[in-house]
């Protein structure tokens, strides 16, 4: 094993029990989350969830009510159209999330009888739903033992444990950790899973943890040592590769911008942009004048903005192979646009 200075002595009992009780008085009200004593919908905690991934609560706060509001069962998803699915995720991110998100609906409204799996085996086999969904559905939906664990649990366990081995290579040794914590323990299993996501969120947070606040501080071997702050370690990270290209902001004699849906199998697909043309990589030195930037998870992006007239575009500059959607800028604000594209919309107008 790794270099770890864990000796693994925590009393699992007392840990559930403090962390459990602190939840009773500190958890948090969230629109997703059953009151105390409540039993939770799992067509809420499912939604929620997923889009939980990689997001963060404020943000996904609102989207999350829009859902409901407008698709108040797994039934009213599922015979949604799938546009104006993607439509109501613009803004979320990770577009696959919510093509995964329809198909996941469909199956368990028309296959399932509306009815989600409780095993995580069954929840996996669903699309959208890997390791991390399927235990915090389990755990929160049906109140069933998993070991869910999340970069919040992550840091938890680091601390608790007090690991050294930097992260990511100590994940697989976290989650162990977590399930020594969580493993076939049926007090209250989704109160304990949750009860460590506002842990995380709210004592043991990255930087500055409130120690004297935390329910478990007694158990925290890094904080024995004095050594909480530094952890979880991270391996320095490799810097990510810079893509480049142009974004054709291309107008009609009505003064109508051109908009077209992305193939599915690339960036952003199935969701509405503006024409460009391809990223290829390079360095960016400069930006470029009208030009915007954005972050995807693996690489950044340049586009340069090109405005044309349609009749330039015509000439051949690009072809776009799907059908062009001619926009008023007065109805720009309602297409649901991916970041990037809003970013240019942004500039252009
Ligand atoms: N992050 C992911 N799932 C969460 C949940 N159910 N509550 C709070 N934060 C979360």
């Amino acid at each position: 094993m790794a270099v770890s200075e864990s000796d693994n002595n925590i009393d699992v009992t007392a840990f559930r029990k403090k962390i459990l009780k602190w939840y009773d008085k500190h958890r948090r009200t969230m629109p997703w989350r059953a009151l105390k004593a409540q039993t939770p919908t799992p067509y809420h905690v499912w939604l929620s969830e997923i889009m939980l991934q990689q997001t963060t609560v404020v943000t996904v706060g609102p989207y999350f009510q829009k859902f409901i509001t407008k698709w108040p069962t797994i039934h009213d998803l599922a015979s949604a159209d799938k546009e104006e699915v993607m439509h109501e995720w613009a803004g979320l991110g990770y577009y696959a999330r919510a093509r995964n998100l329809h198909k996941c609906a469909q199956i368990v409204a028309w296959e399932l009888d509306g009815v989600f799996p409780q095993e995580q085996e069954a929840l996996k086999k669903l699309p959208g739903i890997g390791d991390y969904s399927s235990a915090s559905i389990r755990a929160i939906a049906f109140n069933k033992p998993a070991n869910v664990v999340d970069g919040n649990i992550e840091r938890i366990m680091a601390r608790l444990f007090n690991i050294h081995e930097p992260m990511p290579d100590s994940k697989k040794h976290l989650k162990t950790l977590a399930g020594s914590l969580a493993d076939n323990h049926t007090d209250k299993p989704g109160d304990y899973a949750q009860a460590l996501m506002d842990l995380g969120a709210t004592i043991c947070t990255p930087k500055s943890p409130k120690c004297l606040l935390c329910p478990v501080i007694d158990c925290c071997q890094a904080r024995a040592k004095g050594c909480e702050a530094e952890l979880p370690k991270k391996k320095p990270k490799k810097a990510k590769p810079q893509k480049m290209g142009q974004v054709y902001w291309i107008t009609n004699e009505n003064n109508e911008v051109l908009f077209l849906r992305r193939d599915e199998n690339e960036m952003l697909g199935g969701m509405l942009g503006l024409p460009t043309s391809e990223w290829k990589e390079g360095k960016h030195i400069t930006m470029p004048k009208l030009s915007v930037k954005h972050s995807f998870t693996h690489f950044d992006l340049v586009l340069q903005i090109k405005p044309q007239t349609q009749a330039q575009h015509e000439k051949g500059i690009i072809l776009p192979e799907n059908d062009p959607i001619w926009v008023s800028h007065s109805k720009i604000r309602e297409l649901g646009l991916p970041t990037l594209f809003a970013k240019v919309v942004k500039l252009m107008k």
